[in-house]
C-alpha cells in the first residue's frame, strides 16, 4: 500500500519508523511518503493559514497551497488515491472504515492545522478523488497529525504479511466473526500466580470448550459494563441462552426502544 501524508509537520510522523509498520515499510509492504505543504508556498513566510471568512476564532488553512500539494502529489496516477481529511466533524473511523480503507492500494492524507482546510478543498478534489472526512473520536486534537498516526497503524496492521500469525486480527475487538460485537475479555500469562493474584483455573484446564464459553462470558461482561450501547446492538438471534444470562448478571437490560433494530 502506498500511503502519502502532506503536512506543515513531517516530523511528527518519525513514529512510522518503529515497530510493526518500521518493518513492514523495510519490507516493502506499506511505501510510506511525507511532504511538507509549505514547498508548495510562493511567499517569504511560507504562509499556509489566514483569517476565516465571516469572523471568528483561530485561523484556516488557504486552499492554494493544498491544492498545489495534492495535484502534484497525484499527478498522472491512473487510479488516484483516496484521500482522507481527518477533523473531530468527520464520519467516525471504526475497525470497519479501517478494514475499507486496507483494501485500498494508495491513501492521501491532509491533516490540518487551526480550524480547519477551506472547505472548497475537499469540494474541489469530491469530484476527482473519493475525499472522506474522519474523525477519531469525539475530543479535538491540536491537528490531524495524530489522527493520520492512529488511522494508519489501525490500517497497516490490516495489510496481508504485516502482522505474523501469532498476533492474528481475526479475534481483535470490532473484528467480524462470532465475537462480532463484543469487546475483548482479560488475558493472562505465566506466572500462574502473580502477587496473589491467580490466572482463572479454568484457563489452565486444557478444557478448549469451557475456556471457549469462559472468554465469550468475559467479553459479554466487559461489553455489558463499558459499552452498553454496544450490547444494546448485539445481534439478539446471535445470543444464546447463556449469553442472555450473563448478560442479565452484568444487570445490563435491553431496551424496549433497542428491540426495534
Ligand atoms: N483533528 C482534531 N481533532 C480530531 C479528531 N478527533 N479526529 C480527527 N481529526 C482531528
Amino acid at each position: 500500500m502506498r500511503v502519502d501524508i502532506i503536512s506543515i509537520f513531517p516530523e511528527y510522523f518519525a513514529p512510522l519508523d518503529v515497530s510493526l509498520l518500521g518493518k513492514a515499510r523495510q519490507r516493502g509492504l506499506l511505501d510510506i511518503r511525507v511532504h511538507q505543504l509549505r514547498e508548495w508556498t510562493h511567499d517569504v513566510h511560507r504562509t499556509v493559514d489566514d483569517t476565516p471568512y465571516g469572523g471568528g476564532p483561530g485561523m484556516v488553512m488557504k486552499p492554494e497551497p493544498w491544492g498545489e500539494a495534492i495535484d502534484a502529489v497525484v499527478v498522472g496516477a491512473e487510479i488516484p488515491p483516496r484521500l482522507v481529511v481527518p477533523t473531530p466533524s468527520g464520519r467516525p473511523f471504526t475497525q470497519q472504515v479501517a478494514i475499507e480503507y486496507a483494501k485500498e492500494p494508495w491513501l492521501l492524507f491532509a491533516p490540518a492545522r487551526y480550524e480547519g482546510i477551506d472547505s472548497r478543498v475537499m469540494a474541489e478534489y469530491g469530484s476527482r478523488l473519493r475525499v472522506d472526512e474522519v474523525g477519531i473520536g469525539d475530543y479535538v486534537l491540536a491537528g490531524g497529525e495524530a489522527a493520520v498516526l492512529v488511522i494508519v497503524e489501525a490500517v497497516a496492521r490490516l495489510l496481508p504479511g504485516v502482522l505474523g500469525n501469532a498476533e492474528s486480527v481475526a479475534d481483535d475487538s470490532f473484528a467480524p466473526g462470532s465475537m462480532a460485537g463484543l469487546l475483548e475479555g482479560p488475558v493472562f500469562t505465566k506466572p500462574p500466580v502473580w502477587r496473589g493474584h491467580e490466572v482463572p483455573p479454568i484457563l489452565l484446564s486444557g478444557n478448549h470448550g469451557a475456556i471457549a464459553r469462559w472468554r465469550r462470558d468475559e467479553a459479554l461482561r466487559r461489553t455489558a459494563a463499558n459499552r452498553p450501547e454496544l450490547a444494546a446492538r448485539l445481534d439478539r438471534e446471535a445470543l444464546d441462552k447463556r449469553d442472555r444470562e450473563v448478560l442479565q448478571d452484568a444487570s445490563f437490560r435491553f431496551r424496549p426502544e433497542d428491540m426495534a433494530n
